[in-house]
């Protein structure tokens, strides 16, 4: 078969970069850690109230026995429930995210925090808040004419004056 002297330059070229981006997926799966989101875990969007995690009591922040820190989060048109919370700032803490009703997806500036909430899963991401201050909680996927609107708060509180206020979780790191 005749390929063209400058066709066989471009498809040379052409699989030459498809080559780097494997290469460059390959050394950030095996050597930084990086892979695509695995936590594959159900739920039944249309019982959140009348299941045990995400029950509206059991919404917002909580602490188990261990000592870790869990933050419980329901989506839905339009807001993020509860639609306030204050956590420690410089502690590793869960969150888990659910939808009642669409897609939507969550997104906290200057945080590692962007994952999409599809109904029927739940969606866990831990990450620190290295500094205080107040963030929004933003959707980021189109989940209908409220859009704009859906956004929450969270309150990061400087560590010491959470324990401050907290002596009975104790210091954790
Ligand atoms: Cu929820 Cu966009």
């Amino acid at each position: 078969m005749h390929i063209d002297v400058l066709e066989k330059k471009w498809s040379q070229l052409a699989l030459g970069g498809i080559g780097v981006l494997v290469l460059m997926i390959l050394f950030s799966a095996v050597f930084q850690g990086m892979h695509a989101p695995s936590h594959v875990e159900t739920i039944d969007s249309a019982k959140l109230h009348l299941s045990e995690e995400f029950a509206e009591d059991n919404l917002g922040l909580s602490i188990d026995d261990q000592g870790r820190y869990w933050v419980r989060m329901v989506a839905g048109r339009y807001n993020f429930f509860p639609g306030f919370i204050e956590v420690p700032a410089q502690t590793q803490i869960t969150f888990r995210w659910v939808s009642m009703d669409v897609l939507h997806g969550v997104h906290i500036p200057m945080t590692n925090m962007s994952t999409m909430i599809v109904p029927g899963y739940v969606a866990e991401v831990t990450t620190v808040f290295p500094h205080a201050g107040e963030y929004p909680v933003l959707c980021n996927e189109y989940c209908g004419m409220g859009h704009d609107y859906m956004w929450s708060n969270i309150r990061v509180v400087p560590k010491h004056e959470w324990q401050a206020k907290h002596p009975e979780q104790g210091a954790q790191s």
